[in-house]
Parts: C-alpha cells; sequence; structure tokens
C-alpha cells in the first residue's frame, strides 16, 4: 500500500528493479550453462582427437613387412632427453655393434639391445642407445626411431638415421633375412617421408675413423641402390652440402686442434663400432 503518489512509485520502481536483476541473474546464468557445455563438448572431441588422431603420422605404428619390436617390447629404458630430428634425412648410414656379438633369436637381441643401450647411456653418458634401429635375429628393433637425432656417426647425426647391424661383420654377413630387413626398412622409412628418396647409403667409416661397419658388410652394402663413394673419409665432411653451418664451424676448429697435437693421438681414435 503506497501512502502518496510518489511512495507508489518508488515501489513500482523497486518491484521493476527486483524483475530486472532477476532476469539478469537468469540470462547470467544460461549463459555460464552455454559456455559450459561449449567447453565440455570441446574438450570432449579434443581428447577423443589426441588419443584417436586420424592422420597424424606420429602417433600411428607403422606396419612393416618384417619382425619389429617397439621399445617396450625390448623393455628399453627411457631416453633422458631427446631432440627432434629434421626429416625426410638425406643420408642413412650403416653400422655393425662390433660388441656385442650376433644374436640370433629374440630373447639374445634383447640382451644385445638393452647391452647396448646400457653402455652408450652409462659409459659413453649419451641420453639412449645410439642408433635410430639396430637388426639382429632376422627381426628389427626400435632404437630411438625416425623422429628423434641419433648418436652414432659423429657431426653426421643431423642429416642421417643410423642401422646396426647387431654383431662384427669384419669377416662374415649377417644373415641374408637380415641383411634384406634393413633394405626394407629404409624402403618403408622412403614410404612414411623420414628417408628423402633420393637418400645416399654410406658405411660409418666414410664419415669417421673407424672400422664399422666391418670390411664384409662395408663391401656387401656397396652393391645396395643408394650406396654412394662420397664422402668416402671424415675429410670430406666440410665438402657435404647437407650440413649445417654450425657444424662446419665445428670441424674447422677440429681440424685446426688436430694439426696442432701429434698424429699418434688421433690414430688411438681409431675405433671399431
Ligand atoms: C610386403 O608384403 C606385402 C604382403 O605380404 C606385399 O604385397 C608387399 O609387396 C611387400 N612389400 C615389400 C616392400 O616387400
Ligand atoms: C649366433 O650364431 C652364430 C653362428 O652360429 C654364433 O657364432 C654366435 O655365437 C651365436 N650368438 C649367440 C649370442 O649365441
Ligand atoms: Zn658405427
Amino acid at each position: 500500500m503506497c501512502r502518496n503518489y510518489s511512495d507508489c512509485e518508488r515501489n513500482q520502481k523497486k518491484k521493476w528493479k527486483g524483475f530486472q536483476s532477476n532476469y539478469t541473474w537468469a540470462a547470467g546464468f544460461i549463459i555460464v550453462l552455454l559456455v559450459l557445455i561449449t567447453l565440455c563438448v570441446c574438450i570432449t572431441v579434443l581428447t577423443k582427437r589426441k588419443t584417436n588422431p586420424p592422420d597424424d603420422i606420429e602417433f600411428e605404428v607403422p606396419s612393416y613387412n618384417f619382425s619389429f619390436l617397439t621399445r617396450a617390447q625390448w623393455n628399453a629404458r627411457p631416453p633422458i632427453e631427446t631432440t627432434r630430428l629434421s626429416t625426410p634425412v638425406p643420408y642413412v648410414v650403416i653400422h655393425h655393434s662390433y660388441q656385442p656379438p650376433a644374436c640370433n633369436n629374440t630373447n639374445q637381441c634383447i640382451l644385445a639391445m638393452r647391452s647396448m643401450q646400457n653402455y652408450h647411456m652409462d659409459v659413453q653418458r649419451w641420453w639412449d642407445i645410439g642408433y635410430n634401429f639396430a637388426i639382429g635375429g632376422n627381426e628389427a628393433y626400435e632404437g630411438r626411431g625416425w623422429n628423434n637425432l641419433g648418436a652414432h656417426a659423429l657431426h653426421f647425426n643431423s642429416v642421417s638415421i643410423g642401422i646396426c647391424l647387431i654383431g662384427d661383420w669384419s669377416f662374415s654377413l649377417p644373415t641374408a633375412e637380415d641383411l634384406l630387413i634393413a633394405q626394407q626398412l629404409i624402403d618403408a622409412g622412403v614410404a612414411l617421408g623420414y628417408v628423402s628418396p633420393d637418400y645416399k647409403l654410406i658405411g660409418h667409416r666414410q664419415v669417421r675413423e673407424t672400422e664399422c661397419p666391418g670390411n664384409a658388410l662395408f663391401k656387401e652394402i656397396q652393391n645396395w641402390a643408394h650406396y654412394s663413394p662420397f664422402p668416402s673419409t671424415h675429410e670430406d665432411l666440410l665438402q657435404v652440402k647437407e650440413l649445417s653451418k654450425s657444424v662446419k664451424e665445428v670441424l674447422r676448429k677440429k681440424a685446426m686442434k688436430v694439426n696442432e697435437t701429434d698424429s699418434v693421438q688421433n690414430a688411438q681414435d681409431i675405433q671399431k663400432h
């Protein structure tokens, strides 16, 4: 009840304001609800995409024509760190392990993989097993894989995938099956876009003073498609057009240092793997 007109007006205004504020609250509530629903839908769609990527090759486990063991399957230790490898790489480098010796079945080869990884991480102090892949016992093993920079060929890792044929291949060859797997693995790398279609295949000794990949295996790979006689020794590295300026700077500094010290030290550096 209003005593006079201005009281009535005041009451009316109060009511109107109350109605207005209720209305604002309701509108605000609906907007918040809509935002929440949108967020939920977005999160659901995004997580679904993440766990089930439709066309992201990185999450795809490629199907190879040969038996392939992933890191989980050979019980690899996690890497300390990884660096992304820029792909497709122009080179593939073939290695032998020298030690451990050839493995002939899955159990032996898993032990070989683990011992190489332990040696590389605990003695060499690298982040992980050095090779991108290894092959033994007629099966292929995932090392650092296609996407991670390897530690297998000094000054050459950034432009290559390193594949190790487990064993000492100075006087004898791996099985025909293992040699075929190495070539099929490279072909798969080309098909998946990680290796350049016009890649060059070389032995480790062509970029470092080493006996790797052993005389017998080195002779063998010279018959493979894509074998390149260049670079022929580490002294050709400065002429490799794909190597970055910063790598070449390191090489130049090193060359100057080696000239200052005696060559005996250099000869002792010759390694076998
Ligand atoms: C892989 O195997 C499939 C079927 O077993 C065959 O069609 C294909 O040609 C093989 N590819 C290579 C590169 O050997
Ligand atoms: C695998 O077989 C080769 C040839 O028979 C043999 O020399 C080598 O010792 C075997 N490796 C292992 C780890 O037993
Ligand atoms: Zn090597």
